[in-house]
């Protein structure tokens, strides 16, 4: 082995602990083990011990850690290229924009890579604003997470929710961007105490008075996370959706779908096929490189795509090596891990349901695929939400072996969104490790 790289590895606690204070961090949530190596939907700390991880970190790890498949594809594909600027043509980026073009629906088809998800959505902004004109302003939805861009932060809860303790975005409003915001059909809670097909209707009301009303202007684009997965796993209705899409149709503006969390995980290749609705533009990042860094939009051919004068130019966006990694990721979507998400997705729904009848705490259980929120509350009339019971949730699932994402404004949605690769007998090993990390807690 490299020395180098021994060295690195033979690091101990005293050497981390001093190095730690030069590490600065904007993000995340802390006080997880320490990870060293990882195999399929398992991962190893500096002490040995191993955790499933149902955060598949940062939902980017579709195949799990160390994919011999995509270990290979790494290995032979690093003697020949990795970096490539964006201004000189490469196979694998021709291969993997034709293929991203044959997935998306209907008349999507032009493809621009970039570096990240903040990214993405400013490209796909910069799109709508070269097709929308004259427009200014973007709408967004409440809860909405699209980046902590400066020019997408605007657009994230973490700087509207003023009142909460997650409001770093709002730091930097000298240089953020407003955004129109509308109220998002979050049907387990509305303000309005009415069902949820009224509730629907509302928000789409409230969309239309905004679009009317609310706007200088015609909206530039219209952002949607058509599952608000920061925000706490919500599903938006299909109803909604179509809606949203009538309106933008009616308004003359364009529908962008961010689609950094669905592709793939929702058992559908995107939101769009999932919903039934055809977005003018979708959004990927995140899990798109199969672990490596890669995000993409992909636009309607109705549309005008960026000319070559410097609209978008970033030095790592031709990634040729996860160019390579995302192209054999959806090989093996293809060839069965899109099924095997849609089975254990609908199997571990079926498992967490179950759980419902031994704890009442479980609110609401929001499913797609392995996209998959479980809100706690206090009980169901009051539906007060257990923050911190939901993290010690969490915490309890380190000394059981497996790790789950913390979400949602409100901090009590348990995220449970392993690899698309997990089996059976470790989707059993979730539950049963879900159910002794709740019992821990709430018993
Ligand atoms: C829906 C959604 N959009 C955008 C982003 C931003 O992506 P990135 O962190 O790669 O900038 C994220 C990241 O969590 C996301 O979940």
């Amino acid at each position: 082995m490299d020395p180098l790289l021994q060295h690195i590895y033979d690091l101990d606690e005293a050497a981390m602990e001093r190095a730690a204070r030069h590490v600065m961090l904007g993000g995340g949530t802390r006080g997880g083990p320490v990870l060293v190596r990882g195999k399929g939907v398992r991962v190893w700390d500096t002490a040995g011990r191993d955790y499933i991880d149902c955060t598949s970190q940062s939902w980017a790890l579709y195949l799990g850690y160390a994919n011999d498949d995509i270990n290979q594809v790494i290995r032979e594909h690093i003697e020949s290229l990795t970096h490539v600027h964006q201004g000189f043509d490469t196979k694998p980026r021709f291969y993997l924009a034709e293929k991203l073009a044959s997935l998306a629906p209907g008349s999507l088809n032009r493809v621009s890579f970039t570096v990240g998800g903040g990214p993405a959505i400013e490209a796909a902004m910069k799109v709508c604003l070269k097709n929308v004109n004259p427009a200014r302003d973007f709408v967004c939805l409440y809860d909405s997470y699209h980046g902590t861009t400066l020019g997408t932060m605007g657009a994230s809860w973490i700087s509207t929710h003023a009142a909460g303790s997650y409001v770093g975005g709002s730091r930097f409003l000298e240089l953020t961007r407003p955004f129109i915001r509308i109220p998002n059909p979050y049907t387990y809670r509305n303000p309005y105490g009415v069902d949820a097909e009224t509730y629907i209707d509302m928000c789409l009301t409230m969309a239309r008075e905004t679009f009317e009303r609310g706007i200088a202007g015609r909206p530039a684009g219209v952002i949607v996370d058509p599952i608000q997965a920061s925000g706490g796993q919500i599903i938006l209705p299909a109803r909604y959706l179509r809606g949203l899409r009538e309106l933008c149709d009616e308004y003359q503006t364009l529908l962008v779908f961010d689609e950094i969390q669905t592709y793939a995980r929702i058992g559908e290749w995107f939101a769009a096929d999932y919903f039934g609705v055809e977005p003018d533009i979708i959004v990927l990042g995140k899990a798109l490189g199969a672990g490596l860094p890669l995000a993409a939009i992909i636009i309607s051919d109705r549309l005008q795509g960026f000319s070559p004068d410097t609209e978008e130019l970033h030095t790592f966006a031709n990634p040729s090596l996860s160019m390579v990694t995302a192209a054999k990721q959806i090989a093996l979507l293809e060839a069965g891990v899109l099924d095997n998400c849609r089975q254990m997705g609908q199997y571990l729904g079926e498992g967490i349901r179950s759980l419902g009848l031994e704890f009442p705490e479980i609110g609401d259980i929001r499913q797609a695929g392995l996209h998959i929120g479980i809100e706690f509350v206090a009980d169901p009339e009051s539906k007060r939400p257990l923050e911190n019971e939901t993290v010690a949730i969490r915490d309890a699932g380190f000394n059981h072996g497996i790790i789950f994402g913390l979400g949602g404004v409100r901090k009590n949605v348990l995220k449970v969104k392993p690899p698309l690769i997990i089996t059976r007998s470790e989707a059993d090993e979730v539950l049963d490790k879900l159910q002794a990390s709740m019992r821990d807690v709430l018993r």
